[in-house]
């Protein structure tokens, strides 16, 4: 999402004050150190690794010992096989020569039901837009079916609407008051998954199965709350006295997969959508509950399906009224696409934040499973959550989600990092919320106030952490970090102050255990201009013109091991600078060669990438083109126009999120 709320909530003063060296201090001290280290990672990438900085947070544990990551057996560093594109404000898609792009399941493509025909003027109903794809494609994943690369179901997120686009005249609102119910429903239901079951006809050319499988999960569907919060008091209301349900998953962004083959969907910046007028408590307010409206006023409508946005105190009891309403959001929610009568599960042991993201490390039988998550706001944290129980291919599923310890992440200036657990029952976190005088009555409401919890440790507060990439041979971590624009003291994994163009972070754990409460990290990229921005191994080394970007948001490792880096740009850096319009990169994890390799259309954001196993087909979601645009005046006209064409037609086909099919004309394996 390109506008997404980021405040830093000041009103829980916990974070701990550090004066850091600057940056350049931080690297002329790394960069004498060089230490080659053995694995998949060439000397280049070593430097920021093993230094002597004195931790501003240390302790007894921080001298973390070289971390040895061989390599999968047969596994060898990907070299890019393709010619960089250069930076446009096209309306369209730009893929490098030899490469085709396809636009693919566009807003309003009828999936399931009685699969209502898409109405170009934006007078599809709500009814049936809970049948179509909904809008702002995000995070997306393919299941194979019987390992296929030509058959299979595709499951991605709707994050969010631009209500100009979505309805014939955009949204309708007289005195704060939305007068058309049916545009609320529509609303509703163009957030949420698309589950759709697709399968080759030809290279590049896809078509959707009008199978069983297919199927939209909205802002209205009922799901079930598993974990610790599971019954607790404060998700008690008069839809669920019990605590155990609620309705509906918004503001989808980035998404996630686990080994037992089911979809994570990760809900981010959720609270806006709901209003509380009676005084927030700490759940509420620490993630940004609005105090006069929601974001599109739905709590005006009349019924209680659309009443429950508003989480004001209306009642004697909390099961009688929702004010809980919200704490049934912010959390990770499991989906299993194969099953399409099944009920969507809120997973509330890995934490209550602004989601962006749920990936997970190799798997190693007998080990607990591990899966990274950010949170996307300014100055909030990274985190881990490790299983309690451990993996065993022939009978894992989503039950170990429910129990295991939700870590965050303390990044020290010496290059090691400490994971801090957020748990009840640990005596360093007890005594951590006992000298800061913060407290909590069990575990449920550690989850529901996860933000707290991570202030009181002494987390480090981050530049938005946006999605997390874990490589498939080496177990290194990488994170986005996309801009900050209210940090006033840099760090050394935060080092620019403010951030105006993001950066990308990455670690290894101790010993290659992706459970390990210690890892190592550097900059893998400082992204920006051709004057301010850094290469990997000499952050004094800005970018080429094939490689400068800004606000990295997605991000993942194929598995092959080159890094895709998708743009998210918003206001001026999209609209007037060098960068052109949301694009994607990618980039061989070992030497920090960085390559354009996709630009999409005029004001969409690039969001959502995955490829068939066979690594010949791949996905990517555009989200939002056209976003300035204003009821009959879009600013915008893909992917409906017919190309070429140099110039927008205001009154021209109104714009529509999609994804884009990619193939190149070969038939060979995208990127190499
Ligand atoms: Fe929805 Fe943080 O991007
Ligand atoms: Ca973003
Ligand atoms: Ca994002």
């Amino acid at each position: 999402m390109s506008n997404s709320p980021t405040k830093a909530y000041l009103d829980e003063p916990l974070r701990e004050d550090c004066p850091s060296p600057h940056f350049n201090e931080v690297l002329a001290v790394r960069m004498s150190r060089r230490q080659l280290m053995k694995g998949s990672m060439a000397a280049a990438t070593a430097t920021l690794f093993g230094t002597t900085l004195t931790a501003c947070v240390s302790d007894s544990d921080n001298d973390t010992p070289a971390v040895e990551t061989p390599a999968a057996p047969g596994f060898s560093e990907p070299k890019l096989g393709f010619q960089a594109v250069a930076v446009t404000r096209a309306d369209t898609t730009t893929v490098p020569a030899g490469y085709t792009a396809t636009p693919f399941l566009p807003l309003g493509t009828p999936i399931c039901g009685t699969y209502p025909e898409y109405k170009p003027d934006g007078t599809n109903t709500g009814a049936e837009q809970e049948q179509q794809m909904g809008m702002c494609h995000d995070g997306m994943h393919f299941f194979p079916i019987g390992g296929s690369s030509t058959h299979g179901l595709l499951v991605m997120n709707h994050e969010y609407i631009v209500q100009p686009v979505l309805h014939a005249n955009g949204a309708t609102t007289v005195g704060g008051i939305r007068t058309v119910p049916d545009e609320v429903r529509k609303e509703i239901a163009a957030h949420g998954v698309a589950v759709v079951e697709i399968r080759s006809t030809a290279h590049g050319q896809w078509e959707i199965v009008r199978g069983a499988y297919n199927r939209r999960i909205t802002g209205a569907t009922p799901m079930a709350i598993r974990g610790p919060v599971r019954g607790h008091e404060k998700v008690r209301t008069k839809y669920s006295p019990d605590g155990t349900r609620t309705r509906g998953t918004l503001n989808n962004c980035a998404h996630g997969y686990t080994p037992w083959n089911t979809y994570l969907t990760c809900e981010e910046n959720w609270a806006g959508y709901f209003v509380n007028k009676t005084g927030r408590p700490r759940e509420h307010s620490r993630y940004g509950v609005a105090t006069s409206s929601g974001r599109y006023r739905w709590e005006t409508v009349a019924g209680d399906e659309y009443e429950r946005f508003d989480v004001s105190v209306k009642a004697a009891s909390a099961s009688e009224d929702y004010r809980n309403e919200v704490n049934g959001f912010g959390w990770v929610v499991e989906i299993d696409p194969f099953d399409p009568d099944s009920t969507p599960i809120k997973r509330t042991a890995l934490g209550r934040f602004a989601h962006e993201g749920c990936v997970y490390a190799p798997v190693v039988e007998g080990r607990p499973v591990v899966f990274y998550m950010g949170d996307d706001s300014q100055n909030e944290y990274i985190y881990k959550f490790v299983t309690r129980a451990n993996y065993s291919a022939a009978t894992a599923n989503g039950s170990m989600l429910d129990d295991g310890t939700l870590y965050v992440a303390r990044f020290d200036a010496d290059g090691s990092g400490r994971w801090l657990a957020l748990d009840f029952n640990n005596a360093d976190f007890l005594a951590a919320c006992l000298a800061k005088g913060v407290s909590f009555s069990d575990q449920g409401d550690v989850l529901l106030n996860t933000r707290l919890a991570a202030a009181t440790v002494n987390a480090t507060p981050m530049n938005r952490p946006e999605w997390g990439a874990v490589h498939p041979h080496t177990g290194e971590v990488y994170f986005t970090l996309t801009n900050n624009s209210s940090r006033t003291v840099a760090d050394a994994a935060n080092p620019r102050a403010p951030n105006p163009y993001g950066h990308i972070v990455r670690w290894r754990e101790t010993g290659n255990d992706a459970a390990a409460l210690s890892f190592e990290w550097d900059i893998f990229v400082l992204s920006g201009t051709l004057t301010d921005s850094g290469k990997l191994g000499d952050a004094t080394q800005p970018l080429g013109e094939d490689a400068i970007h800004a606000s990295p948001d997605g991000l993942w490792i194929d598995p092959n091991g080159i890094l895709w880096i998708q743009t998210d740009m918003s206001g001026s850096q999209q609209g007037s600078g060098p960068f052109g319009e949301n694009q994607m990169l990618a980039a061989e994890p070992a030497t920090g060669e960085i390559r354009r390799f996709y630009v999409g259309p005029r004001e969409q954001e690039v969001t959502g990438v995955i490829t068939t196993p066979d690594g010949k087909t791949m996905f990517v979601n555009n989200q939002h083109p056209g976003d300035r645009s204003t009821p009959g005046n879009f600013t915008s006209n893909w992917p409906d126009r017919p190309q070429p064409y140099t110039t927008v037609d205001p009154s021209g086909p109104r714009p529509r999120c999609a994804t884009v099919i990619i193939t190149r004309n070969d038939g060979g394996v995208i990127g190499l």
